[in-house]
């Protein structure tokens, strides 16, 4: 089968299309014949080995996973012999979690992983765009217990996580306001923020608004310059902290009455299932800035790169 491989971290071009060996289901695995996938912030760190310690999990001179890859929407082509839930033909969409290997026409995955039948009612292109923000956002928005009527502020309210964070915290019945770019507003409120605030125009730290629940999924901003905005007994959740940001947010969760969020996500099928009846409820819409073929993997990389895009970059393969 065709993949986009990679033998050693650096820059886009590292990912190669090859043709590699198709994998065959164990008896408590799916095999799926993978119709799109996408390129996401989580990939790009693992192919750039950015921060350095991807590098003491994922291989330290090279990486040991060479195909990336973590979500994936596709038709079941065979079933291994103990699996129930899936049969041939099935439309099924997925994460794969740290097993990656999505950027390639076949995958295996076990069938009480974090897979799901698709939702008739989007293409698997779109389908595609779901469960890497889906599930990030999920899992913090679910540990913050968020209520009907809360004030959310969501910033990075464009991206993949930021906007499934909008329409998640809309879903619990949240007040949601966006922080996003000039560009970017119409795309905000077309997932439902009640509110957006362009950051190149209005500093939200500054107006005097305080919010229950602050979810900044893209580090935009520094963790004492947000508080302002946290009410006295709010949460702040930090889905893109790093190491000084997590130690900050210990010693405040430790010191007053507010909490912060950060760490690594966890996710299970009963998640995807989740997901994919907010989509059918029509409280969930996948977000698909552009779409590339596989052979242009590279190109799509160095897109997700440069940290502007619109919610997800699709791979079609
Ligand atoms: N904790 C976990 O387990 C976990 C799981 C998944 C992802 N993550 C992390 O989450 C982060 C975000 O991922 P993502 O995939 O959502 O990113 P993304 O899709 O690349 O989104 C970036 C978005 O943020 C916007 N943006 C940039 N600067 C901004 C600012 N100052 N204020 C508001 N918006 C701004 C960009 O648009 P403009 O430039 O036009 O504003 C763009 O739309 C990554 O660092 C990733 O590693 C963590």
């Amino acid at each position: 089968m065709k993949a986009a491989v990679y033998t050693h971290y650096g820059f886009p071009e590292v990912l190669q299309l090859k043709e590699v060996a198709k994998p065959a289901p164990k008896d408590n695995e799916v095999l799926v014949r993978i119709n799109a996938t996408a390129v996401n912030s989580g990939d790009v760190r693992l192919r750039k080995a950015d921060p350095f310690a991807v590098r003491l999990f994922f291989g330290l001179l090279k990486p040991k996973t060479n195909i990336l890859g973590s979500v994936f929407s596709g038709d079941v082509e065979s079933v291994g012999k103990q699996v129930k839930r899936f049969k041939v033909g099935d439309q099924v969409f997925g994460h794969t979690d740290m097993g990656f290997g999505a950027y390639a026409e076949y995958i295996c995955v076990p069938e009480d992983g974090s897979l799901a039948l698709k939702p008739v009612d989007i293409l698997h292109d779109e389908a595609a765009a779901i469960p890497f923000g889906g599930v990030t956002a999920l899992h913090f928005i679910r540990k913050a217990m968020i209520e009907a009527n809360q004030k959310v502020l969501v910033v990075g309210a464009s991206g993949a996580v930021g906007s499934a964070a909008v329409q998640l915290a809309k879903s619990y019945g949240a007040i949601v306001t966006g922080v996003c770019s000039t560009a970017n507003i119409d795309l905000v409120k077309s997932i439902g923020a009640d509110k957006v605030i362009d950051y190149t125009k209005e500093d939200f730290t500054q107006n005097g608004e305080v919010y229950d629940l602050i979810f900044d999924a893209v580090r935009a901003i520094s963790v004492s310059r947000s508080l302002k905005s946290l009410a006295k007994n709010g949460i702040m959740i930090l889905s893109a902290a790093g190491m000084s940001e997590m130690l900050q947010g210990l010693w405040i969760s430790i010191t007053s009455k507010r909490k912060v969020m950060t760490g690594v996500i966890s996710h299970n099928a009963a998640d995807i299932i989740f997901l994919k009846e907010l989509i059918e409820r029509g409280k969930l819409k996948p977000v698909v800035d552009r779409a590339y073929p596989l052979e242009q993997i590279a190109e799509a990389h160095a897109y997700a790169e440069k940290g502007h895009k619109k919610g997800n970059i699709i791979i079609n393969i």
